[in-house]
């Protein structure tokens, strides 16, 4: 695991850009796997500004997306859909044929979970950017889901649902359940691109760097992956030093 600490948000965004970048620079029509929550936003405005400049286009790149929450259709403002339009695809040059995200708004969800499985097959990820849960999830896999799972179901931990209440009006506004890519699907990424800020992850990093690889902390299983790039603010790297 390569491992970088930075001494900012703006740093570790701008860091988390260039990875995407070069990987686009050097497979235009690539295929990456995102995340939405506030870490990625940085990296998302970069990427913006990068094609605004003329200095890179998305045209034939493909993205599928981590996780949905279960109930909330695209044109909900909370919904990722929404918040993956608003924050980069309607900024760039992107197909947006060729983005892809669960749909937690349809009746028959584990259709659904078996449907997006089979794409993440079709469309091998040649990055995966990840964020990190401060109880150490990846993707909305919480602790205890298993290592082998793909796409499916979760009820989300109170944990998160009292961190993600900032972003609905009431916390009872935040759906308790979400589609989610599971841990082998994230796996199957030929590279992984984790970004954490914030001294509420300091614990979820440790855990992912140096604790034991366990189910009950989902973010370790990374130290098994053979290409893993971890940009850290020193906030969230700061048990790391210890
Ligand atoms: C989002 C996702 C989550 C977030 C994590 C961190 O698609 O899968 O795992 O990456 O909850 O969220 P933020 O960045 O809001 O702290």
């Amino acid at each position: 695991m390569k491992i970088i600490v930075t001494d900012s948000y703006e740093e570790m965004s701008a860091i988390g850009a260039e990875v995407i970048l070069q990987t686009v620079r050097e497979k235009p029509n690539c295929t990456l796997g995102l995340a939405t929550g506030t870490t990625p936003l940085g990296m998302y405005r970069i990427l913006i500004q990068a094609f605004q400049s003329g200095r890179i286009s998305f045209r034939r790149v493909k993205t599928v997306n981590l996780d949905e929450y279960v109930g909330l259709r695209a044109d909900n403002e909370n919904s990722y859909a929404y918040f993956m339009c608003n924050r980069l695809f309607q900024n760039i040059d992107i197909d947006l044929q060729n983005t892809h995200i669960p749909d937690g708004s349809v009746s028959d969800l584990s259709a659904e979970c078996e449907r997006y499985t089979k794409l993440l097959q079709s469309m091998p990820r040649d990055v995966q950017v990840l964020g990190l849960g401060s109880d150490g999830h990846i993707g909305f896999n919480e602790p205890g889901a298993p290592f082998d799972g793909h796409t499916h179901i979760t009820a989300l931990d109170q944990r998160t649902v009292q961190d993600n209440a900032r972003l609905f009006r009431d916390i009872s506004e935040v759906p308790s359940c979400a589609v989610t890519m599971g841990i082998a699907d994230i796996m199957q990424a030929k590279r992984i691109l984790m970004l954490a800020n914030g001294k509420n992850k300091a614990e979820a990093v440790w855990g992912m760097v140096r604790g034991e690889v366990t189910e009950a902390v989902p973010a370790s299983v990374l130290q098994r992956h053979p290409d893993v790039i971890a940009v850290f603010d020193r906030e969230s790297a700061a048990m790391l030093s210890e």
